[in-house]
């Protein structure tokens, strides 16, 4: 099972205080030397957290796969064709909300899409698709031609254990089976924590998990002490 570490909350951080810190960049290539085998960011239509300037130079410095995150609008590919990411993940988007709230709608969008996806396709990018654990839309996914999907554990991640969990993660299953049956890759994430990642990492199917919030709330506060502790010694000095 691989690990795409998703960086954008380092990003987030940093606009927080419209600051040069925390560096992405940084955060990517510390991400990379403890063992992440793929480093992702979301490029969103406001640039609330990444910027153009974030993707340039993760693209220059990241040495195992670069995802770039994205809607599927006209602005977006030009971007991405630019900056040739390894991998395109389409997701839905919307303004006002706070994370991705759900799988791309591929069947709905499918006359949109099949020209998206080729157009990266011919670049030499491999596009993947952020869907739910739906069955008519991984078929959909699959004929379309894209390389990867990224089945949506959000309706998992959100559950407390217990039944409705269980289902929910008896979902993802299904579609981990069904869509490596049609000759996908098959990765996972949304919500992904240190609590509730284990069932997903038992899936065989899956062979890659894109994990954000969880690992960089888990090195906000494991650095605390440690950055505490440099402060007071600077506050020796006198
Ligand atoms: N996969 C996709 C498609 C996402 O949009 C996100 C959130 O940016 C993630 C995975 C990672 O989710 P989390 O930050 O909850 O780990």
């Amino acid at each position: 099972m691989r690990l795409a570490v998703n960086i954008d909350h380092f990003a987030t951080l940093r606009e927080a205080r419209k600051s040069a810190e925390p560096e992405p960049v940084l955060a990517a290539l510390i991400a990379e030397q403890a063992g992440a085998e793929g480093i992702v960011c979301h490029l969103r239509r406001d640039r609330r957290h990444i910027k153009e300037r974030d993707l340039l130079l993760l693209r220059e410095a990241v040495k195992t796969k670069l995802n770039l995150e994205m809607a599927a609008t006209a602005e977006m590919q030009k971007i991405a064709l630019k900056v040739k990411p390894d991998v395109v993940s389409l997701v839905p988007e919307r303004p006002e909300e706070l994370t991705t709230e759900g799988g791309l709608n591929v069947a709905a969008d499918r006359v949109h899409l099949g020209p998206f996806v080729r157009r990266l396709q011919k670049a030499g990018i491999r596009v993947s698709i952020f869907i739910d654990p739906d069955i008519g839309q991984i078929r959909t996914a699959g004929e379309l031609g894209v390389d990867l999907i990224e089945i949506n554990t959000g309706k998992y991640a959100d559950l407390k254990p217990g039944i409705a969990r269980d289902e929910a993660l008896a979902q993802v299953m299904e579609a981990a089976e069904f869509g490596l049956g049609l000759g996908l890759e098959v990765h996972a994430g949304h919500g992904l924590n240190y609590h509730n990642v284990l069932p997903i990492v038992a899936i065989p199917q899956i062979s890659e998990l894109s994990i954000g919030f969880s690992i960089v709330a888990r090195a906000a506060i494991g650095g605390l002490d440690n950055a505490v502790r440099e402060m007071r010694a600077l506050l020796e000095k006198r």
